[in-house]
């Protein structure tokens, strides 16, 4: 039987540096980017072609994916709302995008205005715009167990969420514990219920670390086939819409728990510490909160 095969997606250029208060300065993103691509990092969400205004940390997503170097074999993405950020980001050279909603219609409104179904059908132009550049399209599920405004959220919005996606043309559906509140036990049933319209081969997990399980998370989701899996380098992160959210399960931990368990992710664990301890740093700096 052949071994089953983990991609890890790297989201602290984006979902790491997004919620920072620090102002990481663009040529230390860059600086960044390339350190985990030289890390051995597959897949990088490199930044996100928002508002300005609504993520002020991105402002300078132009700058990001322009400059960005383009080691061969590493995908470099951008995370788009809507039409606008995807001309943009495609015309700056991402080479693949991601929308995002959510499985809670306030954490709709609260991080783009607007309800779940309206953000939907903006993603339509976006899937069409990605066909013609011939990228691929991830689209983000967010408050997959809980939210921060409504409580937890059931299997079933996830997976009519999921389902919506899926059939306007999204190639991956990332299911997303955006505030880190979930269960190995809520996790499971909330991948079987994605899992009923959507193959295990087109899903992700991106787990929040709030309450140290996003480790167990991972393994819950990865027992019923997901095989791509979401790190923040150092765990850096947030969402600015989602209070009490904090970092990604830090990309580090969730290489280790892999490479523990007998696969490969050809990743460089020791260089990837490396590059957490090195933005850690500048993040810190950056805010003021450093010694
Ligand atoms: P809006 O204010 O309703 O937009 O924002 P609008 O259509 O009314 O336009 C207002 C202004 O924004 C206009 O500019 C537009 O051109 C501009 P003006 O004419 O006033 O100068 N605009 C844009 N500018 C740059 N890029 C764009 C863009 N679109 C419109 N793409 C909007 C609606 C969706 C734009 C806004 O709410 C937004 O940008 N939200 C993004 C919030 C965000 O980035 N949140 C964090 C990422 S999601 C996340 O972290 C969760 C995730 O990690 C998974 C998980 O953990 O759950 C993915
Ligand atoms: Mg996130």
């Amino acid at each position: 039987m052949t071994k089953r095969r983990v991609t890890i997606v790297e989201v602290g250029p984006r979902d790491g540096l997004q919620n920072e208060t620090a102002q990481v300065t663009t040529a230390d993103k860059l600086a960044l980017i390339d350190l985990l691509a030289r890390a051995g990092l597959g897949r990088i969400e490199a930044t996100a072609f928002v508002s300005p205004r609504w993520v002020p940390q991105m402002a300078d997503h132009d700058a990001v994916m322009r400059g960005a170097s383009r080691r061969s074999g590493v995908v470099y993405s951008a995370l788009v709302p809507n039409e606008k950020g995807a001309e943009a980001a495609l015309a700056a050279g991402a080479q693949a995008l991601a929308v995002f909603t959510a499985a809670s219609e306030t954490f709709s409104r609260r991080n783009t205005n607007c309800s779940v179904a309206e953000g939907i059908s903006r993603f339509i132009p976006v899937v069409a715009l990605a066909r013609r550049a011939g990228v691929p399209v991830r689209g983000y599920v967010s408050c997959a167990l809980d939210c921060p405004y409504e409580g937890a959220i059931g299997p079933a919005a996830v997976a009519e969420v999921s389902t919506r996606l899926f059939e306007i043309g999204c190639d991956e559906i990332a299911l997303s514990d955006t505030i880190g509140r979930g269960t190995p036990e809520r996790t499971s049933r909330m991948v079987e219920a994605a899992l009923e319209k959507v193959p295990a081969t087109q899903l992700a997990g991106h787990f929040h670390d709030t309450s140290g399980r996003a480790i167990a998370n991972v393994a819950a989701a990865w027992t019923l086939g997901v095989s791509v899996f979401d790190g923040s380098v150092g765990g850096l992160g947030g969402c600015p819409y989602a209070p009490g959210a904090t970092g990604n399960l830090a990309t580090e931990t969730l290489v280790t728990h892999f490479e523990q368990s007998g696969l490969e992710t050809r990743v460089d664990l020791e260089r990837l510490r490396e590059v957490a301890r090195w933005i850690r740093a500048r993040t810190t700096e950056a805010s003021g909160c450093g010694s």
